[in-house]
């Protein structure tokens, strides 16, 4: 700085100073901090060709649990809640909700019987219309369901409608999708029928065509016909889901951009159930839609009419490119359990799922999945015995029986115990335990050396559910993530023994939050990432990359940093992730070996950072980038990798190798961009 800027400089700090405020000196003093190369800490990377150690090709997945509607109402696109009027139970007189009637009690009766044509599921509604043309409302009386909190129904798009219908006489019946209150309609088609078509159930289809928007619409069905109609196993679908397989296209890119190598599901405790009788059972989720008898899943306390069923959850594994991870009852719930003695039946029924998934299309529960379309078998790989239930009286004889058996069948099939063996050795047979662990954020931070001394010997390690909870993570703060991104950046280094790790819980319908937090947030419309969701999509070319060996020198309480060399369609690149935990910024040097000095050239490098100025922020619907990962070109001297890790932040640093050089990368076609609108 020369002499006359100097004097100018003093001049204007003396005069803020003496305002108050020395401001622009201490912006100066910040900058001059991360520019006068005074690193407080070193990162040593040994990027020797050959001496870095495989990461898991399986290491980063996904749980998928049903749980805060995450998939009925969720990720599962069908429109209608409680399509076969089963919710109510399967004693009549049953509630209808959240079905309600368009008209008033002088003009319609609706009541529940027991008449469906579906053996499964027999609950139907029947209405008595009391009105004919003459008095009617103009718009006809009938009913009415809006769905999950509204339907999100989109001007030009279309959806199918079916549905199964009853009567003594002629109908003429309307199919439309309206405004919440019904003032509105959006689309609409009228089905005639004779008396001689519908004496039996028949099914009616229609394709709507929306001519506008409503974020919380609601299908109707309504007459101005006098007479009894009973209907049953009611659907309205969106005909765009991902590639037509049932799935809400923008949750469904959520969970892609993740890139994640497995997928873990149902459940959790929704395997489980408070009680037996409420758990989640495969055979009860097959075969065509409308016979599927649904269920109420007693712990997350709502119903499913398991539309996404045994089936669709292969299908999604497969269409996001994950390995299934089957998670299936054992005979165990929250209150009751099966003993040993009788525990075959549910043994059979685990190979029959596992059949039915990887069977061919000739063998009894493999027919099954060809009669809905696929002849071809799934990939199952892997099955989990049981959620959360290790040390219950039934579960080690239990798990051992269901071991032998799939075994004995299925040799090459890993099996998971849900016993942790991390700390002591398990006394029965795995090739995987499951480890979980929800915790406060300092004690997660810490935990970033959680398996560095576990048993090299012995099962690997599954973390199958971590998060931040409690006060720290509120909905989804941005503490909760950088404690959660230390904690991955200690299983990354300890993948030789953890070979797969996903967050919990996935997905959060807002209008009904069973868990907090969780990593992605939506309502009928419209969703956001929290930033435990935006960690770790750092993470998502971490599976099957190169684990660099590096260490952290200096005062690093609060830092943890990594290194790992990943390829990208052939082009070779070293991520540095680091996180802050601390409240102040401190400048990181990267010392890089292993490449030859004099001809490494740093022009340029891509950051990538994640923090906001609040520690305690969360993104929300009005303000969904709130806290998400900014990408930045970082310029730096020649040979001289110091960079800025900013006040509570992740961040990481992608460097282009090319052969001896590095360079700065092009960005993959996975961009940090964030999808908070996708519809509308
Ligand atoms: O992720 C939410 C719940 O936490 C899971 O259902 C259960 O496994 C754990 O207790």
């Amino acid at each position: 700085m020369d002499m006359e800027s100097w004097k100018f400089l003093r001049s204007v700090c003396i005069l803020s100073f003496l305002l108050g405020s020395c401001f622009v000196y201490q912006s100066l003093r910040v900058v001059h901090a991360q520019e006068d190369g005074k690193p407080a800490v070193t990162l040593q990377v040994n990027a020797s060709n050959g001496a870095g150690r495989l990461i898991p090709e399986t290491l980063f997945g996904i749980f998928f649990e049903e749980i805060n509607h995450a998939g009925a109402g969720g990720l599962w696109a069908e429109l209608v809640s409680n399509r076969g009027f089963e919710a109510g139970g399967q004693n009549t007189p049953s509630n209808i909700w959240p079905w309600s009637i368009v008209g008033d009690q002088s003009s319609i009766y609706v009541a529940t019987d027991r008449s469906s044509s579906f053996e499964r599921n027999k609950i139907a509604l029947r209405m008595d219309v009391l009105c004919d043309s003459n008095g009617c409302p103009s718009g006809g009386v009938g009913v009415y369901n809006p769905g999950y909190w509204g339907m999100n129904i989109e001007e030009g798009k279309k959806y199918k409608v079916a549905f199964y219908v009853r009567s003594t006489g002629d109908i003429d019946v309307y199919v439309s999708l309206t405004s919440s209150n019904g003032s509105l309609t959006l689309a609409s088609e009228k089905i005639t029928a004779s008396a001689s078509d519908v004496s039996k159930w028949t099914k009616k289809e229609v394709l709507l065509e929306a001519k506008g928007t409503d974020h919380g619409a609601r299908l109707q069905l309504t007459t101005t016909k006098k007479g009894s109609i009973w209907i049953d196993q009611v659907s309205a679908v969106p005909l765009d889901t991902y590639k037509g397989h049932g799935f809400r296209n923008d949750l469904f890119q959520m969970m892609v951009d993740l890139k994640p190598r497995f997928i873990r599901f149902p459940g959790g405790c929704f395997v489980e159930g408070e009680w037996l009788s409420n758990a989640f059972r495969w055979k009860e989720t097959v075969g065509p839609w409308e016979e599927r008898p649904g269920h109420f899943g007693d712990v997350w306390k709502y119903w499913t009419d398991d539309g996404l069923g045994h089936f669709e959850f292969f299908q999604l594994a497969e269409d996001i490119g994950a390995a299934p991870i089957w998670v299936f009852n054992n005979g165990i719930s929250h209150n009751d359990e099966v003993e040993t003695a009788s525990i075959m039946p549910f043994v059979q029924e685990a190979l029959d799922g596992i059949e039915f998934a990887r069977g061919d299309a000739n063998s009894t529960w493999g027919s099954v999945r060809a009669a809905m379309g696929r002849k071809e078998p799934f990939e199952l790989k892997y099955v989990a015995v049981g959620n959360e239930d290790c040390g219950k009286t039934y579960y080690r004889g239990n798990y051992i029986v269901f071991y032998d058996a799939i075994k004995k069948t299925y040799p090459d099939i890993k099996i998971i115990s849900n016993c942790d063996g991390s700390s002591r050795p398990l006394d029965h047979p795995a090739d995987f335990y499951d480890y979980h662990i929800y915790t406060s954020a300092s004690n997660l931070f810490s935990m970033y050396h959680q398996f560095d001394r576990t048993s090299r010997n012995g099962p690997k390690a599954f973390v199958s559910e971590y998060a931040v909870t409690g006060k720290d993570a509120g909905t989804g703060s941005l503490l909760a993530s950088l404690a959660e991104a230390a904690f991955l950046i200690g299983l990354e280094k300890n993948s030789d023994i953890v070979e797969m790790a996903s967050y919990a819980p996935l997905f959060v319908n807002t209008n009904d939050r069973r868990w907090n937090p969780d990593a992605i947030v939506f309502n009928s419309s419209h969703l956001y990432g929290t930033p435990s969701y935006w960690v770790q999509r750092f993470f998502a070319e971490s599976s099957g990359a190169t684990l660099l060996h590096s260490t952290l020198k200096g005062n690093s309480s609060s830092l943890v940093a990594s290194a790992i060399s990943w390829k990208n369609n052939g082009t070779d690149y070293i991520r540095i992730k680091a996180v802050n935990f601390g409240a102040s910024s401190v400048n990181m040097k990267v010392l890089i070996d292993g490449i030859d000095p004099n001809v490494m050239k740093v022009s340029g490098s891509k950051k990538t950072t994640l923090t906001s100025s609040n520690v305690m922020d969360e993104n929300s619907f009005t303000q969904p980038e709130k806290v998400v990962p900014h990408e930045s070109l970082l310029e730096m001297a020649e040979e001289d990798l110091t960079v800025v890790l900013p006040p509570h932040s992740f961040s990481s640093f992608d460097l282009l190798k090319e052969s001896a050089k590095i360079r700065m990368p092009v960005s993959d076609s996975s961009s940090y961009h964030q999808k908070t609108t996708t519809v509308g």
